[in-house]
């Protein structure tokens, strides 16, 4: 996307607030940290400031002009026909659930390497989510995976774009489409990234994404938009997303009933007409108040201006940590397939125990304490959640999701802030830990 006017780096230089670590990671343990996992003070610059001004001083303050600007200009950044800003991506995929009608024994296969959103709405509705393994390389989703678990019962595949870095969507549509099933792409960590030339959230029947604080944009803190290509989803996201109104006096038609009254459509329309509004379910379903206000999407239309230099940022310090960490024995940096263009949401460096000597607990506790380096875990299999083993989910099902979280990864501090000693200070800390923790054994 061009990013027409000019943009203010400051905010991404640091240095100019005086916040406290912007996350929950702050530790008060004594460790002197070098690299904090996130970033001190605001993200936010001038233009930001300006839009939230402005928009408080409109009439409207949700579901207004900046709404529908920041919708408008997200399916244009996604290259899709409609995008629906919503509360937040957790109520963002709960429509889409709702809009695919799965309901109490349905299943749907999804990721176990996903924060707990993309199962509970599944779960919310009553069905069951049906966990595929990941591919311990891009630890996405893996189709051959995905293809073992259609069952007869199957209603839909959730997929996650791990850390900024897209599925392998053609064959997870392909399956799709032989057994007629729904696809969602939980885009929470992927906004502007890429797959074979085609946007994350434009190639699932609908894509959902998350503005919260940590995320690529955010939206003051909570946000979301769902997008689709689909009319007849967008209509029904409409309805979902905000209670399932209808305004028949906007319908085209010159007379309705509503409860007791039969209302007459007059020119000019007389205001006092009792009908404001009528509701109805959607397909079985009840809508939801999850609509976004106007502040919030003032701020995502400046944060789409900036998306093109963030997500450069990004991938400018993910590619430089992926070269300083090649050669380190038993550590393994991000893979990047030629076809995607990773967003670097998260960092996520492997330790192989076998190759290194030592644990990832012992690596990560010497990079912590002795380097400075903070790192955390993302994500803990779903199904190991004491809610989903009391359901009687087996503990062991998917290898290398369990390997994933229990014995390899780690994520690295990831974000636009950090500056080239940040990174040279990364880089060093792990080529150190591995040293250390090499000839401690
Ligand atoms: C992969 C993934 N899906 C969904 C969500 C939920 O997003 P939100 O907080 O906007 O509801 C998150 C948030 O961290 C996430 O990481």
């Amino acid at each position: 996307m061009a990013t027409a006017k000019k943009i203010d780096k400051k905010h991404i230089t640091g240095g100019e607030t005086d916040g406290g670590i912007t996350s929950s990671y702050a530790t008060k343990d004594g460790v002197k940290l070098k690299v904090p996992y996130s970033f001190m003070g605001t993200i936010y610059g001038k233009e930001e400031e300006e839009a939230v001004l402005a928009a408080m001083k409109q009439d409207t303050l949700t579901m207004g002009p900046k709404t529908a600007e920041f919708q408008k200009k997200f399916a244009a950044m996604c290259g899709v026909k409609h995008a629906f800003a919503v509360s937040n991506c957790t109520t963002g995929m709960h429509v889409c659930t709702q809009l695919f009608d799965i309901k109490k024994g349905d299943e749907v296969i999804v990721t176990p390497n996903t924060f707990i959103a993309t199962s509970l709405v599944i779960l919310k509705e009553g069905a069951i989510p049906v966990y595929a393994d990941i591919d311990p390389k891009t630890f996405n989703i893996d189709p051959k995976e995905v293809a073992k678990k259609v069952t007869s019962k199957t209603k839909a595949i959730y997929v996650v774009h791990y850390a900024g870095l897209m599925v392998d969507m053609d064959p997870i549509m392909e399956i799709a489409k032989k057994h007629n099933l729904l696809v969602l792409e939980d885009c929470a960590h992927a906004p502007y990234a890429e797959y074979k030339g085609r946007k994350a959230g434009s190639i699932g029947d609908v894509g959902v994404f998350s503005f919260h604080s940590l995320k690529n944009i955010t939206t003051c803190g909570e946000g979301g938009m769902i997008t689709t290509n689909n009319d007849k989803f967008a209509k029904g996201i409409e309805m979902l997303r905000c209670m399932n109104l209808t305004h028949e006096r906007d319908a085209g038609v010159n007379e309705w009933k509503f409860g007791k009254i039969t209302c007459k459509k007059t020119s000019p329309l007389e205001y006092w007409l009792p009908s404001h509004f009528d509701v109805n379910d959607w397909n079985g379903h009840w809508g939801n108040n999850y609509r976004m206000n106007e502040i919030q999407a003032a701020v995502g239309c400046v944060q789409l201006d900036k998306i093109d230099m963030l997500t450069e940022k990004r991938r400018e310090i993910g590619h430089k940590i992926t070269a300083g960490l090649k050669g380190i024995k038993g550590i393994t940096p991000v893979f990047e397939p030629k076809e995607c263009k990773h967003v670097f949401h998260l960092y996520t460096v492997c330790v192989e125990e076998k190759e290194l000597g030592a644990s990832r607990d012992q690596f990560m506790k010497v990079l912590y304490e002795e380097e400075g380096i903070q790192t955390i875990l993302h994500y803990q299999p779903t199904y190991h959640f004491t809610g989903l083993q009391k359901m009687g989910y087996d503990p062991d099902q998917c290898q290398n999701a369990n390997m994933f979280f229990y014995k390899r990864e780690m994520n690295l501090p990831m974000h636009p802030r950090l500056t080239d000693a940040d990174v040279e200070n990364m880089i060093n800390g792990i080529r150190n830990a591995a040293e250390k923790v090499r000839t401690k054994k």
